[in-house]
């Protein structure tokens, strides 16, 4: 394979969460970019949020006004693959995280795309050697793990799958820096690098609790202090939602075996709705407390 350049023109479909601030970024630096959903309402969202994320960042200097405003015009809302332009030279892929409804999408971009085009999932959990099943050409895939919120974060998990061209990791790795972001490349394996990680330190840290080792505060406050974490894995926990880690828990458990069960005290949680911030109650009572900013908020946290 040849050597890449940046993408002059990209396909994001899904217009949620992760999907317009991937949008975002390729726009800001410079790609013509296509965000498909088949709702209406979220990709209006979604150019809503994208118009007032760039005018925060050119409100704070990071970014010209007239540069921020040249960005929002390079991104064309579409309703369906169909209604999209077949020349992207690269499609990241931001749905639902359903294997059914990834691989179908994959299929069919695979069969409106050029065959050199790169095609990439944001997927925070699945395979990326079970989503590849489902190309013809499985060499030009791979993993671009971007975390949330996508303008803020600066990591960008590369992952590669078996069948992926070895040249696709450089090129990832210049590409991230086009969006100022710093990559880590990681084999596909469950949880990549960021959510295995995030995730065993989280249940060590509840076994903790559970075991009355240290209040939730003085456990979280080790790491923060300690160790320089922005945040400790209980906070964390929290804002990522006891649901969700209690589901990539299960996942890893099934995975990689017994040193992800989930503690007790997550499952119990869960069970009784204390699921974090989002219902006031997890490992903290979050009615007095303002809404801090999510540091890490990948569904694979
Ligand atoms: N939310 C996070 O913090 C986070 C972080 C990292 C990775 N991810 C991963 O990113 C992916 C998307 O997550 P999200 O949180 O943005 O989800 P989301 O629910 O916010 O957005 C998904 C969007 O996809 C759209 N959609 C559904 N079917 C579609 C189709 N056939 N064609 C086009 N659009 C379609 C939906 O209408 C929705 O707007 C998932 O794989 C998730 O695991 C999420």
């Amino acid at each position: 394979m040849e050597a890449r350049p940046f993408p002059s023109r990209a396909l994001v479909l899904g217009a949620g969460t992760m999907g317009h601030g991937i949008a975002q970024v390729l726009a800001a630096a410079g790609a013509e970019v296509e965000l498909v959903d088949t709702d209406a309402a979220a990709l209006e969202r979604a150019l809503g949020r994208i118009r007032s994320s760039l005018e925060r960042l050119a409100a704070k200097g990071r970014i010209e006004a007239a540069e921020a405003e040249a960005a929002l015009g390079r991104i064309r809302p579409r309703r369906s693959l169909e209604e999209a332009t077949p020349q992207a030279e690269l499609a990241i892929e931001a749905v639902p995280e359903d294997p059914a409804l990834k691989k179908e999408l994959l299929r069919r971009l695979e069969e409106v795309l050029p065959p050199e085009s790169v095609l990439a999932t944001n997927t925070s959990s699945l395979s990326i050697d079970a989503l590849a099943e489902a190309l013809d050409r499985p060499e030009r895939f791979l993993g671009l793990h971007f975390f949330n919120p996508v303008p803020v974060m600066a990591l960008l998990e590369v992952v590669t799958g078996r069948a992926t061209d070895p040249a696709l990791v450089p090129w990832a790795r210049e590409l991230a820096a086009r969006l100022g972001k710093e990559p880590v490349v990681v084999r596909d394996a469950p949880g990549f690098a960021s959510s295995r990680l995030g995730v065993a330190l989280a249940l060590e840290a509840m076994r903790m609790l559970e075991e009355g080792v240290a209040s939730a505060e003085d456990i979280d406050r080790a790491m923060e202090l300690g160790y320089r974490h922005p945040m400790g894995p209980l906070r964390l926990t929290d804002l990522v939602g006891l649901d969700v880690r209690l589901g990539i828990a299960r996942y890893l458990e099934s995975t990689l075996g017994e040193r992800f069960r989930p503690p007790a005290i997550l499952v119990r949680r869960v069970e009784e709705g204390r699921l974090g911030r989002k219902t006031g109650e997890g490992f903290y009572r979050w009615e007095e407390e303002p809404a801090a900013p999510a540091r890490e908020g990948s569904q694979g946290a």
